[in-house]
């Protein structure tokens, strides 16, 4: 799809990744409606100028039809992005993240949205393998989905797939790895790089619970805008599941190593006991995202982290 003159909602555009979504479908001569409660959004992060800003909430009927009413396109990023929330209160968790999804995607089909994109995340948990594919099975193995925020996530994909396959309408998921950079806050308390990062800046030491040796894929926000926007032009994308990351594993030691540097503090890392029974490794198999929308992750992570620390520096977060 050309974006040039189309109608986009972004859900979740006030948060971190979706409003980065926002500035590039601006650029791309698009319309930018966004649909957000603000629950941990910030509405500093939006060109309300030329943003038509929502404030409503996925899980209200009326908030959603009044949304999607005249959209092209949906690029759903709304969530509760919290695992160890998802634990506490998977009620919760699950009528944002599935049941919200499948009122935005029955809305959307009912006005005739052309295509439907969801922001999905590394559902693998301890899969046996050093990449991770996208056909690796989250239902059927013990390793996959270690937590509710991971199953209703999963729920929300599979109502994608059927309205894909059996309604008829284009549908995305995007599997999303670690996602970094300007606009990231420790609000939802997630986020080693935030973390790290405020801590250095802080000039206080960075706490590691357990060895460090757990690593993850850390992928740069602007790449995840990318795979986004080539996802939403590509007609071969619809129906399919695409991982987002860069393919590179790295140690939670070597992380808090490069976030030292690029703070150019000399704070000390300290290791506390082990906190949460999470996965062991990441790392993101992009053949297939590569072969379909062309997508190449771009942005190392020490020049990443240079670009965060320096929008932490002027932001004063
Ligand atoms: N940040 C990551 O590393 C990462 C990794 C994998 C997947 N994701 C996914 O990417 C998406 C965006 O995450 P983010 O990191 O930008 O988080 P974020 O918290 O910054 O953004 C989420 C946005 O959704 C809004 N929101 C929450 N509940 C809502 C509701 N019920 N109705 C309407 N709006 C609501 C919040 O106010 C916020 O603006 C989420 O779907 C998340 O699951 C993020």
């Amino acid at each position: 799809m050309d974006l040039n003159g189309k109608l986009a909602l972004v859900t979740g555009g006030a948060g971190f990744i979706g409003s980065h979504i926002t500035d590039r479908l601006l650029r791309e001569g698009a319309r930018v409606r966004v649909l957000d409660n603000l629950s941990s959004g910030n509405p500093d992060n939006l060109n309300l100028a030329e943003i038509d800003l929502h404030q409503g909430d996925v899980r209200d009927d009326g908030d959603v039809r009044k949304a999607v009413e005249g959209v092209d396109i949906v690029f759903h990023h709304a969530a509760q992005i919290n695992p160890a929330r998802a634990v506490e209160n998977p009620l919760e968790d699950f009528e944002i993240n599935a049941r919200g999804t499948v009122n935005l995607l029955w809305a959307s089909f009912q006005v005739g949205v052309k295509k439907f994109l969801m922001a999905s995340t590394n559902v693998y948990g301890n899969a046996d393998m050093e990449v991770i594919p996208e056909h690796y099975p989250t239902l059927s193995t013990r390793e996959s989905l270690l937590s509710p925020y991971a199953a209703s996530k999963v729920c929300g994909e599979a109502y994608l797939k059927v309205f894909n396959d059996e309604l008829g309408l284009d549908t995305v998921r995007l599997r999303y790895f670690n996602v970094y950079g300007p606009r990231q806050t420790i609000k939802s308390e997630s986020g080693a790089v935030a973390i790290f990062t405020l801590r250095a800046l802080a000039e206080k030491p960075i706490i590691i619970f357990g060895a460090g040796t757990r690593t993850r894929d850390f992928v740069y926000v602007g790449d995840v805008v990318e795979a986004n926007i080539r996802a939403a032009r590509e007609d071969a994308a619809a129906g399919g599941v695409f991982n987002v990351g860069t393919g590179i594993e790295t140690s939670i030691n070597q992380l808090a190593e490069q976030v030292i540097e690029a703070v150019g503090a000399r704070v000390p890392v300290e290791h506390r006991g082990e906190r949460s029974a999470d996965f062991m490794s990441a790392r993101a198999d992009l053949a297939l995202s590569k072969k379909v929308l062309g997508f190449e992750p771009k942005v190392q992570l020490a020049e990443g982290l240079r670009a965060y620390v320096e929008w932490c520096r002027q932001s004063g977060v």
